[in-house]
């Protein structure tokens, strides 16, 4: 069986984000997982990034009730390009918010519904402030989506 790519694509600006996405990088990495993970901060990432990849995990922080600046450029940038091209793509995403992410997730929500990516776990949105736990959860939430895309059950 041909083996699984997956893309994982965030911003993370700040020492609590950073750390966020490294536990995403290491623990797909170091799990006896039979997938590939490239890894891409999201003003490096292009509809070219979304070749041959078999599921999506996307990382961003809410400012101003909405998705932060660098991940609305990047489906600015990108949204024409992806568009009936990666139709059913696996996804996932994680919001970190100072206080709510709502504005964050309706407004991803959107999106991966005009992209029709399908969203295969409900989001993680770990907002407040900051808890040593979230990278357990956001360890457990990455792990189960890469274990669902190795095994090809999305
Ligand atoms: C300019 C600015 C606007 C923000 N707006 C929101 C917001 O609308 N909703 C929210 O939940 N958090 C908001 N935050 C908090 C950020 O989401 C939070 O700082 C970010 O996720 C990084 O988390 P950390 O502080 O734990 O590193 C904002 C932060 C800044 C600096």
């Amino acid at each position: 069986m041909k083996k699984k790519n997956i893309l994982f694509i965030h911003h993370s600006p700040s020492e609590n984000t950073k750390r966020l996405s490294k536990i995403v990088e290491n623990k797909i990495q170091t799990a006896t997982l039979d997938v590939n993970l490239t890894t891409l901060n999201l003003i490096k990432a292009n509809t070219f990034s979304f070749k041959e990849i078999d599921g999506l995990i996307i990382g961003t922080i809410e400012n101003f009730g909405y998705m932060s600046g660098l991940t609305k450029d990047f489906f600015d940038r990108c949204y024409d390009g992806l568009k009936d091209k990666t139709e059913g793509l696996p996804t996932i995403y994680y919001i970190r918010a100072g206080l709510d992410g709502e504005g964050c997730k309706v407004a991803l929500n959107k999106i991966l519904i005009g992209l029709r990516w399908r969203q295969v776990l409900p989001p993680l949105i770990l907002k407040g402030s900051w808890q040593e736990d979230y990278l357990k959860q956001l360890e457990k939430f990455v792990l189960t989506f890469a274990s669902g895309i190795e095994l090809g059950i999305y």
